[in-house]
Order: structure tokens, then C-alpha cells, then sequence
């Protein structure tokens, strides 16, 4: 799951691929490099690890003035994070260049082949295969050499390659890792991701898996791996650059969590149909006789996506009354999943690129299932492959650590819950109560946001821990691991999160003088329960830090501190407990001085299995 970004056209590609490196930095940042030509036919290539502000910092003056180049930033998969293990990577004659985003899974026997014709390797990745490849069958064009070198690779590939020899050509290709083109005036963009391309252009061109574009300034033309023409869609990108600036936040995790009210208001916008109690879909393609067949829901998912599907399962098995099972996407992948043709699948994703989800969605609909998707970035491989589905509307999400998706997936979730629900038991006055809730939700997110710096002073408070518990039942279990997900992400702190009646199973023997124990106590029908578990805590002189509501006084007089939540529908708690939480992740990295936006070994879509 790295960044790789391309150019060709009139200007000098250097400082656009710099650029274009920085914008996908959320992808993965442990090395990165910039390849382009010199003026005497050779390939000119710098790179180093570390961040693209090092790559930047340590160009030389005298940049080559060619009109095309490729860069890439990465997520090492295979060989450290180190200069040779870089990319751009060279042949052997170093007059091809290519950034590679994906795994070739048999790159060791391939490799093997290249040392027995002679081939020196200068790196440990698995990548270098691909250049001396394509040199091996390099007779002058460079498209069919890449044709023949991607028909001896097993794996997955979002590939950029150049040959000095053909300045002005970039050739792309696409299996299993996103590949989105720009087109320009004049010139074409390609790039992992659109952020790095909106800047330049708004004209873009997704490619499908087995596809190959060749790009020059004049334009581009794809076919398949055979050389058969594919007409493809210029599609329109509906966001602006502002969108992904930091504007004055110091991070872009506490913009995105500080953007949730907004990004629930564009989420109910349209769709939650206030007079009827019920909810608005287009997208789902699913007619209405299709809605009653639906015996059982399974939500798949992984990492905060995966919390999400949880705390939404609560609400769809209340509001719909019907069995909604979650599996993590890699376990279900490889499990040989039983499918029914009555279980509505839902694929739910921030990025739509995550690899385990998108080959869940995959082995699901091989064996004939539904899958919507449930996802935020437009464009993304699940949103085109999925049968329909919802785009949750959060906006684009930059830092690593997901925060305002996980609310606006659960909204999306609520939706459908409730559009099935009324098209079942549900009344029309619940489904106007619920409505009524949600909409009250922007400002009473709003109201937890101004209690900031008493989430600091909490989040200082654990900063010494080597062990923080979260807790919650019910939707507020869901919110307990994604409390738990995200300070592990950024502050690094061991912690974990249980279903509060799970504690005296096992991981009460945890809990010591002052270990800080975090309990989700909404006043909810689950409340009693909670102020019992935070009795036993209390027994073992843990130290309780609660998020309640404002009229609480027996949780706040067990509580050493304690966040005010506004009281809501039952069912909606978790979009208001999982505020503080998000918030004390980004306090306790903040304090700590680590990267918030960019945390150690991770990356924001997790391309690879
Ligand atoms: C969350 O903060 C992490 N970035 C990670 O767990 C993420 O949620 C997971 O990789 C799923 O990503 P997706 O929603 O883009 O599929």
C-alpha cells in the first residue's frame, strides 16, 4: 500500500511528482524517491528513506528538464525501509524505471531466473523483478515489453513504468492495487489515489484490474494484457483541494474528528425522510420485493470499518429485526463462506481499496451473494465492483487513523436499518424518533468537541500507563475496541477493549492500583450492568475514567473523572461515546510528540493481504 505518482507532459516533472508524493504520504512513508530524464538518453533517479520532505530536501539544484517521470512513496512490504530498497527501481542497463504498489508473490523464483541469465540485483525487494523483466523483452516499445514481463507475474500490481529511450511514454497497469489517471491539457497525471492528482486536474480515469494505459502528453488509450482496446469513462471528481488541507488545524485527525458534525449532516442530507419516519437510498438496486427476501445481513469489514459494522449490527437487528452477523473480511475470505441467496452482504470501507475486504466482496459474489458497498472514497475498486450500495459522504479522510468514517458508517448503516425497518414492524413514530435524534446529533457532537481540554487533562493522565482498558456494552462494546484501535494507533499505548461483562473473564487479572479503566455508561437500558462492572473495577482500585451523560451522579461519584455525553436515542450512544475517544488518542500521541497523522508501521489503505 504505497503512493505512486506519474507524469508526462510540457512542464518539469520533478516538482509536480514531489508534490503529487506528498498528498499520498497517508499511504505509507517509510522511503520514498523520484526518477525522471537526463538530457543524455540515462534515467535519472533519486531516492532515499525517509519521508518526502527528506526526498525534497536532498534534490539536487540542477534538476533534469525531460516532460515525464514517476515517483512513489511506500509501505515496505518486502526488504527494510532503506535507499537501495527504494523505489524507483532500474534494469539492469538503468534505462527503465518503475514504481510498483502490490506484491509479486513469486518474485523469488523469478528472481532466481534473472541471477541465471546474468542479472545483479541491487535491492532486497521483490519489486526489482519487474524492470529487468521488461528489459529482458525490451525491443524497442516499451508497452509490449511490459505486456510480456506482467504475464509472468503472480500477484498484485499498480505499476508506472518509463524507458529513456521513449521520453515522452509513460505505461500503466493495474491488477488488485488502485490506479486513477488525470487528464490534462496537454499532459496526463497517473497516481494511486486522486488526492495527488486534483490539484492539476478534476478529469479522471479509473483503471480496472488487467488493464495497461499507455500515457503521452497528447493523451492516453487502454487495453487489456491480449493488446484488446478498452473504451474508458473520463469521470469527474467531485471534491476540492481544500478538502484536503489541513486549513488550521495542526493535524488532520483532529480536523477529520472535528468535521464529524458536518460530515452527519452531509450524510442525513437527502436521505433521512423526517415526515415519514423512514430513509431515502438511491443506489442500493435493490426493488422492493428484493428488501423482504432478506433473511439475514452480514456486515464484512476490517480494522475501524470493522468497529463500525459492529456498533451498526445492534441497530439493525432492533430497528429491522433481522440476524445481522460481522466477520472480519481476511477470516471470511479464506473461511470458504457458506452464502445464501436470502443474506444481504455489505462490504464496509473507508478507502473501497482494502485488499482482505475487496476479496471478501469477491469470494462472496463468486458464490452468487449480494454485496452493497458501504464506502467513502467515490471511485474506489469496492464502490465500482460492489451490486450498489451507499457512499457515506465524510469527505476526503487523510490521516491514518480513521475517525469520521467511523461515524458516517454508521450512519449509513442506521439508514438502511431504518428503511428496512419501516418497510417491516418498524412504526413510522419510532422511525421519526430515531430521525429526530440523528438530526440532533451535529450539535450534540458539537457539545462533547468544547469539552476538548478536559479530554486532555484525561489523556494526560494515561500517558504513564503501560496498560489502559476500554469498556462498553451493547453498541458501546463496538465503540470500546475502536477507543482501544485508535489509541494503539497513534500513542502506541498497550491497550485493549472488551464487552464490560467479558472483563471478570480474564482480563480483570489486569487491572492494578490505578490502572486506568475507561467505561462507555450511557444511561441506556445496559446502564445498571455497567455501574456493577465499574463496582468490580473500583474493588480493585483501577482507576475509572468515565464517559456518561451530564445528569449521572452515580457513575460520575464512582468515576476519578469523567466526559459528559448529550443523552440520545439508545440505539445512537456510539456516535457520541466515540468522540472522547478519538480524542484521547490524538491528545495522548500529541503529548508524546509522536507523528498523529502518519503513526509508525501504518498506512491508510492496506492494499496488500
Ligand atoms: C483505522 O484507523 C485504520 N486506518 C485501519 O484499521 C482501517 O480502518 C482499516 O485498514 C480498514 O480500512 P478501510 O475502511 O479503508 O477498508
Amino acid at each position: 500500500m504505497c503512493g505512486i505518482v506519474g507524469y508526462v507532459g510540457t512542464k518539469a516533472p520533478v516538482p509536480i511528482l514531489v508534490e503529487g508524493l506528498k498528498r499520498l504520504e497517508y499511504r505509507g512513508y517509510d522511503s520514498s524517491g523520484v526518477a525522471t530524464m537526463n538530457g543524455d538518453g540515462s534515467v535519472f533517479v533519486h531516492k532515499r528513506a525517509g519521508r518526502v520532505r527528506d526526498l525534497e530536501h536532498s534534490l539536487p539544484d540542477d534538476l533534469p528538464t525531460a516532460n515525464a517521470g514517476l515517483a512513489h512513496t511506500r509501505w515496505a512490504t518486502h526488504g527494510e525501509p532503506n535507499d537501495a530498497n527504494s523505489h524507483p527501481h532500474l534494469s539492469h542497463d538503468e534505462k527503465i524505471a518503475v514504481v510498483h504498489n502490490g506484491i509479486v508473490e513469486n518474485h523469488s523464483s523469478l528472481r532466481t531466473m534473472l541471477m541465471g541469465e546474468g542479472v545483479t540485483f541491487r535491492s532486497d525487494t521483490d519489486t526489482e523483478v519487474i524492470p529487468h523483466l521488461i528489459a529482458r523483452f525490451y525491443e524497442g516499445d516499451l508497452e509490449t515489453a511490459v505486456k510480456r514481463a506482467l504475464r509472468l507475474i503472480q500477484g498484485s500490481y499498480g505499476i508506472v513504468a518509463m524507458h529513456s529511450d521513449e521520453p515522452e511514454k509513460l505505461v500503466v497497469a493495474r491488477n488488485g492495487s488502485p490506479i486513477v489517471l488525470g487528464v490534462g491539457d496537454s499532459e496526463m497525471f497517473v497516481a494511486s489515489d486522486a488526492p495527488a492528482l486534483v490539484a492539476h486536474t478534476k478529469q479522471v480515469v479509473y483503471l480496472e484490474d488487467g488493464e495497461i494505459a499507455v500515457l503521452s502528453p497528447e493523451g492516453f488509450r487502454t487495453t487489456d494484457l491480449a493488446d484488446r482496446a478498452i473504451q474508458k469513462d473520463v469521470d469527474e471528481l467531485d471534491w476540492e483541494i481544500e478538502e484536503i488541507e489541513r486549513g488550521d488545524f495542526e493535524h488532520f485527525m483532529l480536523k477529520e474528528i472535528h468535521e464529524q458534525p458536518l460530515s452527519i449532516d452531509r450524510g442525513l442530507r437527502g436521505r433521512a425522510m423526517a415526515d415519514f419516519g423512514d430513509a431515502k437510498l438511491g443506489g442500493l438496486n435493490l426493488d422492493r420485493r428484493a428488501f423482504f427476501d432478506i433473511k439475514r445481513i452480514c456486515l464484512i469489514a476490517c480494522g475501524t470499518s470493522l468497529h463500525a459494522a459492529m456498533a451498526a449490527s445492534y441497530l439493525i437487528e432492533e430497528l429491522a429485526r433481522v440476524p445481522c452477523s460481522v466477520e472480519i473480511a481476511s477470516e471470511l475470505r479464506y473461511r470458504n463462506p457458506i452464502v445464501d441467496a436470502n443474506t444481504l452482504y455489505f462490504a464496509v470501507s473507508q478507502s473501497g481499496e482494502t485488499a482482505d475486504t475487496l476479496a471478501a466482496m469477491r469470494e462472496v459474489r463468486r458464490k452468487g451473494g449480494i454485496v452493497l458497498g458501504v464506502v467513502n472514497v467515490v471511485g474506489s475498486s469496492i464502490a465500482r465492483e460492489s451490486d450498489g450500495g451507499m457512499y457515506i459522504r465524510s469527505g476526503p479522510e487523510i490521516a491514518v487513523a480513521s475517525t469520521k468514517a467511523f461515524t458516517s458508517q454508521l450512519l449509513a448503516l442506521t439508514l438502511f436499518a431504518l428503511k428496512i425497518g419501516r418497510m417491516r414492524d418498524l412504526s413510522s413514530t419510532a422511525g421519526r424518533e430515531l430521525i429526530h435524534a440523528l438530526n440532533a446529533l451535529p450539535d450534540q457532537i458539537n457539545a462533547v468537541l468544547a469539552q476538548s481540554e478536559a479530554v486532555k487533562t484525561i489523556a494526560h493522565s494515561i500517558l504513564e500507563s503501560n496498560y489502559v482498558l476500554f469498556l462498553g456494552r451493547g453498541g458501546n462494546y463496538a465503540t470500546a475496541l475502536e477507543g482501544a484501535l485508535k489509541l494503539k494507533e497513534v500513542s502506541y499505548i498497550q491497550c485493549e477493549g472488551f464487552a464490560a461483562a467479558e472483563m471478570k473473564h480474564g482480563p480483570i487479572a489486569l487491572i492494578g492500583k490505578g490502572t486506568p479503566v475507561i467505561f462507555l455508561c450511557p444511561q441506556d437500558h445496559l446502564r445498571e450492568k455497567t455501574l456493577s462492572n465499574m463496582e468490580e473495577v473500583k474493588a480493585r482500585k483501577g482507576r475509572i475514567i468515565a464517559i456518561c451523560n451530564p445528569d449521572d451522579e452515580r457513575v460520575k461519584a464512582l468515576a476519578d473523572a469523567y466526559i459528559e455525553v448529550p443523552r440520545t436515542h439508545n440505539l445512537l450512544t456510539p456516535f457520541l461515546t466515540v468522540i472522547p475517544l478519538q480524542l484521547i488518542a490524538y491528545y495522548a500521541a500529541l503529548a508524546l510528540g509522536l507523528d498523529v497523522d502518519k503513526p509508525r508501521n501504518l498506512a491508510k489503505s492496506v492494499t496488500v493481504e
